[in-house]
């Protein structure tokens, strides 16, 4: 089946963004409770990467629904459809996408430490594609990376015993030179690991009632509903940005809460947007980076993510009744998510002192030093290591076990003084990392880089040092990768590949 996905428009065409569309619906007056009237179309032109400021948050967000797997002869399986649809971001109008059990995005997947899974991924779509657990400490053969191609019509399966801290992770497609039109398309969902550790918490948890995923992606509408997706060079450099933006995908939304605390989990699964989350009028806690708790909760202003970055934050809403609050993206000014506190708290909750225990970070164990320089060497060329991206080529042989300083630099074009460039950043399958210096300098490290991670924005010339163990799967025939998370950059090549070899 050829349908066309994507409204590519030539420069000069008119292009209607939905917060075009809102404006011009609320000066008519049609905004409707679910949704508005286009109207008038064809007129305006959006510039199609400046976040629109949306004011009236009238749709509830979505919840994706959890997935817990279903035990079968000791193996609890979960079971996914990857799919074509249509998804009504805006009323009157049918946005072709992609989804998983469902038109857009797809469900949470929770995973718990020491269980056998199998995840099961049934491609219906008329095209090949991956899906990658992001995050997630598995074998090679198993992560869903380049090499686990799932043909169309075809089923793939991610077998492994979940082997990991409690987090938040996420999965998305990972084809060569695809990523970003799959996950534009609304390919992504989250994962949630829990342990005995966090199940023991008194933190909030109630999925969906104080424990809240938040997908957050920026997208442009074109007037016939479609996904506008310009792949220019411009789009390559910069990153796609988009107009407006979707939490769950929900265009607009807002969310009703108990005066309690409550749990957010922040993923910016958006292809290059950087943001910078909080919950304005409120204190912000800081309880967990991408893959583990913080040792203790600390209090933060917001939080910068770059695409693939999760946080979860509490915020206390207890003393705060028949309000609206926002989870704001101070980068744009543009609010993101209306928290409604309309509802009497129905449990308590605490955040406990303790969160977790990290390993010591201890550099005199360190056997290897590993150096990354992301850098544009002209219009589409985005190297590491002056390398693009050979899915035949490894490019990194590191021995299991041992600790490692890897250290990334965004190196700035141009010369002299003048620091040009973009933002990019990096992460690395398999295993997770601490980040012990910005610049180096231990104080840059950021809040939310103090627990593991797997992925570390770099700004304009800057150079991040990480510790970095690989801790099992020897396997030296299939490579993970390490990558730019922006994902035009990765489609260009801003990859390489490593294997975990035996000592
Ligand atoms: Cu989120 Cu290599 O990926
Ligand atoms: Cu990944
Ligand atoms: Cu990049």
């Amino acid at each position: 089946m050829t349908r066309r996905k994507f409204l590519y428009y030539a420069a000069g065409l008119s292009a209607v963004g939905a917060t075009a569309l809102y404006a011009r619906g609320m000066m008519g007056g049609v905004m409707g409770e679910r949704g508005m009237e286009p109207s008038g179309m064809g007129a305006g032109m959006m510039g199609s990467n400046t976040l629109g400021a949306v004011n009236n948050f009238f749709n509830p967000l979505h919840i994706p629904p959890e997935i817990k797997g279903e035990l079968r002869g000791g193996v609890r399986h979960y079971d996914f459809d990857i799919q074509e649809g249509y998804r009504e971001f805006i009323r009157g109008l049918n946005t072709p996408t992609y989804g998983i059990n469902g038109n857009y995005l797809g469900p949470t997947i929770r995973l718990k430490q020491g269980e056998e899974v199998s995840l099961n991924w049934q491609n219906n779509l008329g095209e090949a594609t991956t899906m990658h657990g992001h995050g997630m400490h598995v074998p090679a053969i198993m992560d869903g990376g380049v090499h686990q191609i799932i043909e169309p019509g075809t089923k793939w399966s991610a077998r492994y015993k979940v082997n990991q801290k409690a987090c938040t992770n996420w999965y998305h497609p990972h084809m060569m030179g695809k990523t970003a039109e799959h996950v534009l398309m609304g390919l992504g969902g989250m994962i949630f690991i829990d342990d005995d550790e966090s199940l023991n918490h008194p933190l909030p948890k109630r999925y969906g009632v104080d424990d809240i995923p938040l997908v957050i992606q920026d997208r442009s509408f074109a007037s016939d509903g479609s996904f506008i997706y310009n792949k220019n060079m411009m789009t390559v450099m910069h990153g796609y940005h988009g107009d407006t933006l979707l939490v769950n995908g929900t265009v607009a939304p807002y969310l009703e809460v108990e005066a309690n605390l409550l749990r957010l989990r922040l993923l910016n699964a958006s292809n290059a947007r950087v943001y910078n989350f909080a919950v304005a009028g409120v204190k912000n806690r800081l309880i967990a980076s991408d893959n583990s708790f913080l040792e203790r909760a600390e209090s933060v202003g917001s939080v910068v993510l770059s695409p693939a970055e999760r946080v979860e934050v509490v915020v206390d809403l207890r003393r705060v009744f028949a309000k609206k609050l926002y989870l704001v993206d101070r980068e744009s000014g543009a609010k993101v998510l209306e928290i409604r506190v309309n509802k009497r708290a129905q449990v308590r909750s605490a955040i406990p002192s303790k969160l977790t225990t990290l390993e010591t970070i201890n550099l005199r164990k360190v056997a290897k030093k590993r150096r990354f320089v992301l850098e544009t060497r002209g219009p589409g060329r985005l190297l590491i290591n002056r390398k693009r991206m050979d899915p035949k080529r490894v490019d990194e042989r590191i021995k299991v076990g041992e600790y490692e300083i890897w250290e990334v630099k965004n190196a700035p074009m141009g010369m002299g003084m003048m620091k040009m460039g973009m933002t990019h950043n990096f992460h690395m399958h398999a295993g997770h990392f601490r980040v012990i210096a910005r610049d180096g300098s231990k104080r840059k490290v950021l809040p939310w880089e103090r627990g593991y991670k797997d992925t570390v924005r770099l700004g304009v010339g800057e150079r991040v040092t990480l510790l970095v163990k690989h801790s099992g799967y020897i396997d030296s025939q299939n490579p993970y990768m390490y990558h730019c998370h922006i994902l035009e950059h990765e489609d260009a090549g801003m990859m390489g590949q490593f294997t975990v070899e035996d000592g």
